[in-house]
């Protein structure tokens, strides 16, 4: 069987090298470089090994490519491309519209499609299969499918073999194929009745992410202003074994999906006239924490940031990742630049971004931790 993986970030790397080695697989990405690496063995993602992915190469499991051609004659079609926001904050389906595209133009005989893209309910049945359709000179029947992506970058406890999949298709068949495909490499399959409860479980797993992380950040404002500490509090409401959940205190959220999908969920939410307030005000709190974390330093120095140096330790939007989408460092960094800080930022992971590289730990008067890498011994520093 061949398979071919759209889209080589996260998603679409960790899946392509699960399925490598039990099928053939081809990796399209529309980004020369990120192909041009992959077909050298290079991996750009945490979690991936260069060296099984030079391994697969070798193999002949596992080749990159951008041409759409090349993924004509698959047998099965995964989707991973990304599905951010606009910039008035709306969900952006340009990415899946451009991979139902490249499927559309060059796929030409009967195809397994699943979606691994999060998207809001209804974009299997009424977005994909639509514009893969528009896109095909002649009437493929294809069968349709989705199976939500729940990799955790950088995670190693949890992994595509152990993490619980859901899917559903289209169709009764369209649903045995994709449970046949996955159960080569993931244990536990979990089929539900339709591809819109899939979606929607997907977006409501990160939106009580959201919620929980806002409620905590909301509560670690209230603790200060109590004089307790937040995080003995937290330790102590853990020691229930059950009816709670440990969530702790950040500058916000980042990355691509906590930030992002509930506000997939809102919107389609809003549409059908239903409330998404708790969503809403979620990500409202969390945008607002990195405004009052750099009030709490302010504070803590005088009330006045004019003229001091500060160095601003972890960019990236979680501990032992490189990846800097929506971090929260970013919005740090603004506030401080606005109440006139001098402001450089220092990340061993992350080393380059935003076209600076990474500062040196020292000559600071103020150091702000904001990811904490694991390796990073903030008492030692
Ligand atoms: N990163 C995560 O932890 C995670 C977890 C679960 C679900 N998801 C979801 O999975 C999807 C992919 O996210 P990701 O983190 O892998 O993104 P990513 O940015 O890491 O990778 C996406 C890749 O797709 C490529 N691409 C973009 N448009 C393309 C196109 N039209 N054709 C081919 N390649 C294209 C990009 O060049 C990039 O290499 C998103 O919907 C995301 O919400 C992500």
């Amino acid at each position: 069987m061949k398979i071919a993986v759209i889209g080589q970030g996260y998603v679409g790397l960790t899946i392509s090298v699960f399925a490598a080695e039990h099928f053939k697989v081809t990796g399209f990405d529309k980004s020369l470089d990120v192909v041009g690496r992959l077909n050298k063995g290079i991996s750009h993602i945490e979690g991936v090994d260069s060296a099984l992915l030079a391994k697969l190469i070798k193999d002949g499991t596992y080749s990159a490519t951008t041409k759409g051609i090349d993924i004509a004659g698959v047998d099965i079609v995964v989707i991973a491309v990304p599905t951010p926001l606009t910039p008035e904050r709306k969900p952006d389906l340009s990415f899946l519209d451009s991979a139902c595209r490249t499927i559309g133009e060059n796929v030409t005989k009967p195809t397994l499609i699943i979606n691994e893209s999060t998207s809001f309910p209804g974009t299997l049945r009424n977005f994909i299969k639509p514009q893969i359709e528009k896109y095909s000179s002649t009437l493929v029947d294809h069968a349709y499918a989705i199976s939500p992506e729940r990799v955790d970058p950088g995670r190693i406890d949890f992994n595509q073999k152990n993490t619980p999949r859901l899917y559903a298709g289209l169709t009764k068949q369209a649903s045995e194929q994709t449970r046949d495909f996955y159960s080569k490499f993931c244990d536990n399959l979990i089929e539900v009745s339709s591809p819109e409860v899939a979606e929607a479980a997907k977006l409501f797993e990160n939106t009580f992410r959201q919620v929980n992380i806002a409620l905590v950040n909301e509560f670690a404002q209230i603790a200060h202003a109590l004089g307790i500490s937040v995080y003995e509090t937290l330790d102590a409401a853990n020691t229930k074994p059950y009816g709670f959940m440990k969530f702790t205190p950040s500058a916000g959220v980042g990355g691509h999906c906590i930030p992002v999908d509930p506000t997939y969920l809102a919107t389609v939410a809003e549409e059908h006239g239903a409330p998404a307030t708790f969503i809403r005000r979620a990500n409202e709190v969390n945008l607002e924490m990195s405004k009052y974390v750099v009030d709490r330093v302010s504070a803590d120095h005088g009330g006045n940031l004019q003229g001091k140096s500060v160095l601003v330790v972890g960019v990236s939007y979680k501990p032992d990742v490189a990846d800097v989408r929506e971090t929260a460092a970013e919005l740090v960094i603004q506030h401080l630049r606005d109440a006139g800080a001098l402001v450089n930022w220092h990340d061993d992971v992350v080393s380059e971004w935003r076209g600076e590289k990474s500062s040196s730990l020292s000559g600071a008067d103020i150091a702000l931790v904001v990811t904490k890498h694991s390796h990073f011994d903030v008492k030692k520093k």
